[in-house]
């Protein structure tokens, strides 16, 4: 069951919404409407609003608890809404993930390529293990048909030649370059990140977010991304939301630095920390 829509979804009139960009409603690729998210009784927020464009980097911003993973999972069709919906958009219209059968959730998980908060590598596998696995479990490929993805994926996180190395032996920027790669492994259009550069020192976490700036561009992926870091917010995002615990509702979207500029006060407070 599919369903199909021409009309993007608007971004808020108030709180500094970007400019008009010029999107048509076919340079969207996640349409979220009205979404409300809860686990049982407990709503996180509702009445969430946003679409992700194609191409584009989006960033979501907000406290500790604000919802910022919760948002995520329900992006890669891992919660279903309390109420709203999440729509992908294809060359045959928008679909919606819930009201999909298994097949064509299938078919949509394939887009995703994800890299959770925890990020945790298997163990207990090499590098050229972990990013092997999506496709040994996804896709008819052969060992040595594998073998040859996994490693031009670990050249493109500039890990080439480490495909023998265990989690253990490698830093922590480096595991996190790893986890890209396994995000990577099937060619998804739209990679997902909670906290990529979490534990990074500042250094790692710049080499990050050129990694993530270097990818949109080489592979035209889209790129949701949670975090809180100042410096890959302006640096990375195209555009940001901010989710509001307090209110529990999606208070602004926009160009980080618009937002800096205009926002609501919270959000400008937020990311002015440091100045
Ligand atoms: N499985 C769950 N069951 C019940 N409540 C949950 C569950 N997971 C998260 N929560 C609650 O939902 C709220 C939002 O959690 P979430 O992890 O999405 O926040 P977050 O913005 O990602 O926070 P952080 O910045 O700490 O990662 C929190 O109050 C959390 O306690
Ligand atoms: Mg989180």
């Amino acid at each position: 069951m599919v369903m199909t829509t021409d009309t993007p979804l608007a971004s808020p009139a108030s709180h500094a919404a970007p400019a008009d960009t010029g999107h048509r409603s076919d340079d969207r690729i996640i349409l979220v409407d009205k979404l409300k998210m809860a686990y049982g009784d407990r709503v996180i927020a509702e009445d969430i609003s946003f679409s992700v464009g194609r191409g584009e980097v989006f960033v979501i911003m907000g406290g500790s608890g604000s919802g910022k993973s919760t948002l995520l999972r329900h992006l890669i069709g891992l919660q279903a809404p309390a109420a709203g919906s999440v729509r992908y958009v294809d060359a045959h219209g928008a679909q919606d993930f819930w009201a999909a059968d298994e097949d064509g959730r299938t078919r949509l998980k394939r887009r995703f390529g994800v890299l959770f908060q925890s990020g945790a590598l298997w163990s207990s596998l090499t590098l050229a293990e972990n990013v092997g696995l999506p496709l040994e479990e996804f896709t008819e490929l052969t060992p040595a048909e594998i073998a040859e993805v996994v490693e031009f994926k670990l050249a493109l996180v500039g890990l080439a030649g480490f495909g023998d190395y265990y989690p253990s032996e490698i830093s922590g920027g480096m595991k996190k370059r790893a986890g890209l790669a396994r995000a990577m492994a099937l060619d998804p259009d739209i990679l997902f990140f909670d906290e990529p550069s979490a534990g990074l020192d500042p250094l790692s976490s710049q080499r990050l977010d050129e990694l993530i700036l270097q990818l949109r561009d080489s592979l035209g992926a889209s790129i949701v991304m949670v975090t809180h870091e100042l410096a890959s917010i302006f640096a990375v995002a195209d555009q940001a939301i901010f989710l509001d615990a307090d209110r529990k509702r999606l208070t602004a979207w926009g160009p980080p630095r618009e937002l800096l500029e205009g926002g609501p006060e919270q959000v400008r407070r937020f990311l002015a920390r440091g100045n």
